[in-house]
This record gives C-alpha cells, sequence and structure tokens, in this order.
C-alpha cells in the first residue's frame, strides 16, 4: 500500500459543506488557501486545458462580496421572485465569514474539449479543495445560487464570452460539532457485469 488508505477513507467521508451562517469567527489565512487551491489545480483535465480560474476575497477583499454579491441577486432576480431577507441575509453572510474564493471555467481557445468536460474538470478541482480543507479541520461550501450564471456575474466578473462562473466557495470552521452525513449504499448505484 503506497499511502495510509484508512486515513484517505476517513478524509473522504469526513468532508462536509457546511453553510457559511454555520461558521465560527476563526480566521482561514492565506497560506491555507493557497494550498487549497494548489491541490485543486493537481485535479484531471481532459487535454491538460486546466480551466479553473479562482477569485480569493480575503479579509478586506470580502467587502467586495457584500457589496456586488448582493446587488447582483437584486438585478439578476424578478421583483416577484426577489426576497428582501435573501438580500440581507447575503450581505450579512461576507461580513461574517473571512474567506470565500469564486470559481470559474475559463474555456481552452482551441475549443476542441467539450464544454462538459471542461466544467467536469472544475468540478475534480473543487473536490481537491474540499478535501485539502477537511485536512485543515475546515469546512467548504459550493454554492450556486441561480445569479452566478447571470449576465450580472459575467460582467462584474469580467469574463469572456465563453467562460463561466460556477460558484462561490466558502471556506471556514464550522461551529460546534462536525456535522455527518450518510450515502445510499453502493448497490443502489452500481452494477457489477463480471461474465
Ligand atoms: C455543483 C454543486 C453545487 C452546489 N450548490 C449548492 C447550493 O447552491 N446550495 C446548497 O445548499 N448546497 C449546494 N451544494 C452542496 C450540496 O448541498 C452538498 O454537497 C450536499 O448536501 C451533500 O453534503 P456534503 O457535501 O456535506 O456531503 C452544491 C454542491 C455541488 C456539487
Amino acid at each position: 500500500m503506497k499511502y495510509n488508505l484508512s486515513e484517505i477513507t476517513d478524509l473522504i467521508r469526513d468532508r462536509r459543506s457546511v453553510s457559511p451562517e454555520r461558521f465560527s469567527t476563526r480566521k482561514v489565512h492565506r497560506e491555507q488557501i493557497e494550498l487549497v487551491l494548489t491541490n485543486a489545480t493537481w485535479a484531471p483535465s481532459h487535454g491538460l486545458t486546466q480551466p479553473w480560474r479562482f477569485r480569493v476575497f480575503l479579509q478586506e477583499g470580502m467587502e467586495q462580496l457584500a457589496v456586488h454579491i448582493p446587488r447582483i441577486y437584486k438585478e439578476a432576480t424578478s421583483p416577484e421572485a426577489f426576497r428582501q431577507a435573501k438580500f440581507e441575509k447575503l450581505e450579512a453572510r461576507f461580513r461574517h465569514i473571512s474567506a470565500a474564493v469564486i470559481v470559474c471555467l475559463e474555456r481552452d481557445p482551441s475549443g476542441k474539449i467539450a464544454e462538459i468536460e471542461e466544467v467536469e474538470a472544475v468540478a475534480c478541482a473543487v473536490q481537491n479543495m474540499y478535501l485539502t480543507c477537511t485536512a485543515y479541520g475546515m469546512a467548504g461550501f459550493w454554492s450556486s445560487p441561480g445569479f452566478i450564471y447571470s449576465r450580472q456575474m459575467h460582467d462584474w466578473l469580467g469574463l469572456g464570452p465563453a467562460d463561466k462562473c460556477l460558484g462561490i466557495f466558502y471556506i471556514g470552521y464550522p461551529e460546534g460539532e462536525w456535522p455527518r452525513s450518510h450515502r445510499k449504499p453502493l448497490e443502489y448505484v452500481t452494477q457489477w457485469i463480471t461474465g
């Protein structure tokens, strides 16, 4: 055995999404995010296009999110669907947490790789982010509310026409007990063909 399978299995199963409202006030440091994102870049990508792009918001940078994310939510939401409580929740969220990464996809200019495969590669990168967070005792939270796909978000990020925002990845230490989860047993999701 090259690695400790029991430890890596524990790490994978312990990985948790925790909503930022449940983060403690303990700060996340730049060096931690550097490792989280460097490990993200070791994800596979078809043709090694490495389509992941990251915008890291830390310290005073969080104020930019506190201002622009609620604004984008408001502008990208129809008046009937808009909820003032959600607007205020978003404002408060970015003043409560210490780190967030906007995860984007930059299409390979050759266009040889299908978009779905580029999205898959970014998802693999996000899993590496999650796992590295877990090793630090931190939780992640991949959040993909509808407005992240809006023109307003795209413009604010200054993305190219073929590029996409795929989510906001929140990082923090969960308050209280480490949350548990569950999964369907393997037999529900697997067919074995053995002959
Ligand atoms: C692509 C993707 C987008 C997600 N977007 C959201 C979201 O917008 N809101 C949310 O509550 N959770 C979101 N999640 C997190 C899932 O709710 C979470 O992974 C799931 O409940 C399982 O919990 P666990 O990650 O702790 O195992 C997203 C997860 C993925 C993979």
